[in-house]
């Protein structure tokens, strides 16, 4: 029997291509594409406005808490139809280029660590994804938000490799870069995100493992969607 409208969830390390692949599958089957490290950003950025996150990283988790629990820190995602992209919003501003930058990327797993904060954004997620016809990419996304996910990705790349495309692309966009702090920065997120206690990094057991670091993006994009097609035709 045919299935339409999956759900695949597509989990792995920081700056491996998760959100690239992700998106190319929603685009080739018309699905919708979710970023939910964007959502993890987005309350960063939150919580940094706020002056919540102070300068050795600790956060005010009882002010962050309070925020969220009184509904001030609001996420949504909008389409940019110039770019064919969706873009984060928080409390109706966009900030796609702000969430993106090194500073919130230092800061996110200390935010993503928090109990009350995931719990929030797994809800919001869940409700996104309920009625399939979805590519979620993140941390948790095949292990604690849809654990029933039809098709579970874990990607990865060796951390040279997964350096010195962010490096490329910050250099790309006119930026500033330095390829060391990038590198510590991945391996840093990657430890953290690993190790935490709440709902860590790891490859759920009905995952199918891609490392991408010797493969194109096509060969990749070509190898998941036949994985797609095997789901939905089986
Ligand atoms: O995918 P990303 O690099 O934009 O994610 C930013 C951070 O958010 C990452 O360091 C870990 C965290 N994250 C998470 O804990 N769970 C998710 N589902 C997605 C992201």
């Amino acid at each position: 029997m045919k299935k339409n409208k999956i759900i695949i969830a597509v989990d792995g390390h920081s700056s491996c291509g998760k959100s690239t692949l992700a998106k190319a599958i929603a685009d080739y089957f018309s699905y919708t594409y979710i970023d939910t490290g964007a959502m993890y950003r987005a309350v960063t950025l939150y919580a940094f406005n706020e002056g919540f996150i102070s300068d050795n990283k600790i956060v005010d988790e009882e002010k962050l808490q309070l925020a969220i629990k009184n509904g001030d820190v609001n996420i949504d995602f909008r389409l940019n139809e110039d770019l064919n992209k969706a873009e984060t919003f928080l409390n109706n501003i966009n900030v796609e280029g702000d969430i993106r930058g090194l500073e919130i990327s230092s800061l996110v797993s200390q935010v993503a660590v928090l109990g009350f904060v995931r719990e929030n954004l797994v809800f919001q997620q869940r409700k996104m994804g309920e009625k399939g016809g979805i590519v979620m990419d993140g941390r948790d996304i095949g292990t604690v938000v849809f654990p029933t996910a039809d098709l579970k990705i874990f990607l990865t790349a060796r951390v040279d490799v997964r350096a010195e495309r962010r490096y490329k692309q910050l250099i790309e966009k006119g930026k500033k870069a330095d390829f060391e702090s990038i590198k510590k920065n991945l391996e840093e997120r990657d430890f953290i995100d690993s190790n935490r206690e709440i709902a860590p990094l790891k490859q759920a057991e009905d995952a199918v493992l891609v490392d991408n670091s010797d493969i194109t993006r096509k060969e990749q994009t070509e190898l998941v969607v036949g994985m797609v097609n095997k789901v939905i035709n089986k």
